[in-house]
């Protein structure tokens, strides 16, 4: 397994680009599914995630090609509807696919989707979706089997927000007749960019961004060119970066309006940032200049992203008073602040939602191994922190959705060492 070599504590300085969103790029996949011909993918992040996705879109009959971040997908060829587990076990992202495949006609036959381990990962909502649409659902133990026989636009209500499950039934909505409803939607920017891009290729969705969307089935889907909107977890995760170490940093081609919930606990900290249309600077200073924001709780988008959670609670560490840090979308996003505490940190798991960080802890270097990707980019940032040399086993975690970070981080003055 690769590891990441980190010795600290370093401060960085310069300008990082943030790369596109990893939650658009993946959902981008599926929906090249719903038109036949050549989809363009522009700015898309390379990155192991995509990759996996990419894969299984070729095990299904699809031709891609790949540029740098330029992909193009040609799903004229599809003839497969089967995913294998081998490869629906490495992407939460692949039961997107099932609407999509549906769709072109016949059964769909999938392993169960895997993703992060960040608690339960259920996927009754989806299930529950394409029942109302019409579909049968089989659980054959090891996989799943969805027949379409006859479509139809359905109205459903999502217990829980959730994001892919939005995007999910909001593709498969737009090629069956009559007019779906989706209350309780997810909000992500995510969401409204593939929105506004099925839009582009003809499909009739209005409310994305809200929590009702509606869709009227159109009969199809012209393939047109998807450029990714800019990573706001990377975005987010820089400006945390350049805070905890007290850094001065330029992050460019940034969209800030969609990282504002950050930037208002930024403002109760006291940390100084700048921002214009594209880009977001953020100014460091020495870390106990800065107050406790009392509580910080991760929502739902525009609240504070629950992917944001790991960095700011390395964050947290550094600043002076109890912060209680409430995670409310996932019960497992929080056992990564054992590692933490083995770095020096002070914090008090107080159950599977909540933990009080006492402030201001200095950190040692340790063997860590990375958890998930947000986990990992957490202890990314508490060994640029802290004192001494800190090894980041099982980086594949953190490559999975980070693209270049060795050298991205190198290139604002990090010194970071690959071993393979
Ligand atoms: N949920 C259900 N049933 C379902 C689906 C979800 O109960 O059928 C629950 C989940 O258990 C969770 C909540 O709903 O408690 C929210 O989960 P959601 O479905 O929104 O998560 P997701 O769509 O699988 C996306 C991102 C995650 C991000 C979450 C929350 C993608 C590919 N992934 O996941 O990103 O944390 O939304 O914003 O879009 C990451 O980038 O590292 C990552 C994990």
């Amino acid at each position: 397994m690769s590891k990441f070599v980190i010795s600290g504590p370093q401060k960085l300085q310069g300008e990082i680009t943030v790369a596109g969103a990893k939650n658009a790029g993946l959902k981008a996949i599926p929906a090249a599914f719903l038109m036949n011909g050549k989809v363009e993918l522009r700015n898309m992040p390379q990155i192991q995630d995509v990759e996996v996705m990419l894969q299984i879109a070729q095990e299904l009959g699809a031709q891609v090609v790949k540029q740098g971040d330029q992909v193009s997908i040609d799903t004229s060829g599809v003839k497969s509807s089967h995913i294998s587990s081998a490869l629906s076990g490495k992407a939460r992202t692949s039961i997107m696919l099932v609407g999509p495949l549906l769709l072109r006609g016949g059964e769909v036959t999938i392993g169960h989707p895997g993703g992060c381990a960040i608690g339960r990962r259920p996927i009754d909502q989806f299930l529950e979706g394409f029942r109302a649409f019409g579909i049968a659902v089989k659980d054959e133990g090891d996989q799943y089997r969805f027949r379409a026989d006859k479509l139809r636009a359905a109205t459903y209500f999502f217990p829980f927000v959730s994001v892919t499950a939005t995007e999910t039934l909001m593709m498969t909505a737009t090629l069956i007749p009559g007019t779906t409803v989706l209350k309780n939607s997810a909000c992500e920017p995510e969401v409204q960019a593939l929105a506004n891009y099925l839009n582009q290729c003809g499909a009739k969705i209005s409310g994305a961004g809200t929590s009702t969307i509606s869709i009227e089935g159109v009969q199809k889907l012209a393939p047109m060119e998807y450029a990714m909107i800019p990573d706001r977890l990377e975005t987010g995760m820089f400006a945390i970066l350049a805070a905890a170490t007290g850094s001065d940093l330029m992050i460019k081609r940034a969209n800030p309006e969609h990282v504002e919930s950050l930037l208002a606990i930024f403002e109760h900290m006291g940390v100084k940032y700048e921002r214009g249309q594209d880009w977001l600077r953020v100014i460091g200073t020495d870390t106990t200049r800065y107050r406790s924001p009392g509580k910080v709780i991760t929502h739902e988008y525009p609240g504070l992203a629950t992917d944001l959670q790991p960095p700011l609670t390395v964050l947290l560490t550094q600043i002076p008073g109890t912060t209680l840090v409430h995670e409310t979308i996932f019960e497992g996003r929080l056992f990564y602040i054992d590692l933490l505490n083995r770095m020096g940190a002070n914090i008090i798991l107080c159950d599977p939602h909540r933990a009080l960080v006492q402030g201001p802890t200095p950190l040692r270097g340790k063997n860590i191994e990375s958890p998930d990707i947000r986990a990992g980019i957490a202890v990314v940032i508490a060994a640029l922190i802290a004192q001494g040399e800190t090894v980041i086993d099982n980086i594949y975690q953190i490559e999975r959705g980070f693209e270049r970070l060795e050298e991205r981080l190198k290139a604002i003055g990090a010194t970071v060492g690959y071993v393979n």
